[in-house]
């Protein structure tokens, strides 16, 4: 891997790197030479399945709940420096629970509320690294989302947060910027991937001609916290073969 991709000595915090997108860009870190922590919903690092898509070893596990503020602020972090915090933690609920006030909120607070929390607690550490925060919205911000609207309007406002902290950190010299993926299979989205109609209708419309991987993700993740991307601000990639083209 060219140098100006490596990580050596780096330490990243992936928020929502148990599992699928997340996933996939803890172990890019991990193999670019960075030491990486996650955090996930599980008890333990053992109760996540490699047959679910996740990949633990290597990674350094803390059970964090992302919907409940007073937890992430209550995180004692078991490093002192961070260089790179990824935010890929992501929640949706079907069957219309997002139009009910519970659903609404709980999705909220996991897509949006959680982000400005995490961002918060670690705004010391990433100022004094002058690092990098890469938040993961959806392309699902661009229109609208008649089974969904919380997951929509939060991926929006994922979006603005995106641009916010871009400029409002800068000066601080942190960069801020996003990933908004087109489909991916995890297990957020089996709903779709595994129903064959779904999954059909959603291809023909993907000019790329498949649906993406976490290392497509984790691909522009390596990019956005290196040099490479010195210049590049507040800014959300939509990563999705073309499907928001
Ligand atoms: N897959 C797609 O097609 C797609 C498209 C656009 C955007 N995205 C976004 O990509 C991100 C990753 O999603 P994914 O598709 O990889 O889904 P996923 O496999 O379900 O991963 C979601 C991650 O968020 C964590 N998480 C969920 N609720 C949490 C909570 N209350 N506290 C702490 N962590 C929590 C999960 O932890 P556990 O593993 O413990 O459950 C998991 O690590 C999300 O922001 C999602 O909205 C995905």
């Amino acid at each position: 891997m060219n140098d100006i991709l490596r990580y050596d000595g780096k330490n990243v915090l992936v928020v929502g790197g148990t599992s699928g997108i997340g996933n996939g860009i803890a172990q890019s870190f991990l193999a670019a030479g960075a030491t990486v922590h996650v955090w996930g919903t599980r008890p333990s690092a053992a109760d996540y399945r490699a047959d679910e898509g996740s990949r633990l070893e290597g990674l350094n596990f803390s059970r964090v709940d992302v919907s409940d503020a007073a937890a992430i602020h209550a995180f004692r972090p078991p490093f002192d420096r961070l260089d790179v915090l990824v935010l890929a933690q992501g929640a949706v609920e079907y069957r219309r629970a997002e139009f009910e006030d519970k659903g609404f909120r709980h999705v909220v607070d996991v897509n949006l509320n959680s982000l400005m929390s995490c961002a918060s607690l670690f705004h010391p550490m990433l100022k004094a690294a002058q690092g990098s925060m890469i938040i993961v919205s959806s392309i699902g911000a661009y229109k609208a989302a008649i089974g969904t609207p919380a997951y929509a309007a939060s991926k929006a406002g994922a979006m603005s947060l995106t641009r916010s902290l871009g400029a409002a950190w800068i000066g601080d010299g942190i960069r801020v910027n996003g990933i908004a993926p087109g489909l991916v299979a995890t297990k957020m989205t089996k709903v779709t991937t595994d129903h064959p109609q779904r999954l059909q209708g959603t291809l023909a419309r993907i000019p790329a001609g498949r649906i993406g991987t976490p290392q497509d993700m984790a691909n522009v993740a390596l990019f956005l916290a290196s040099p490479l991307a010195t210049y590049v601000v507040g800014h959300t990639i939509p990563v999705d073969g073309g499907l928001s083209a």
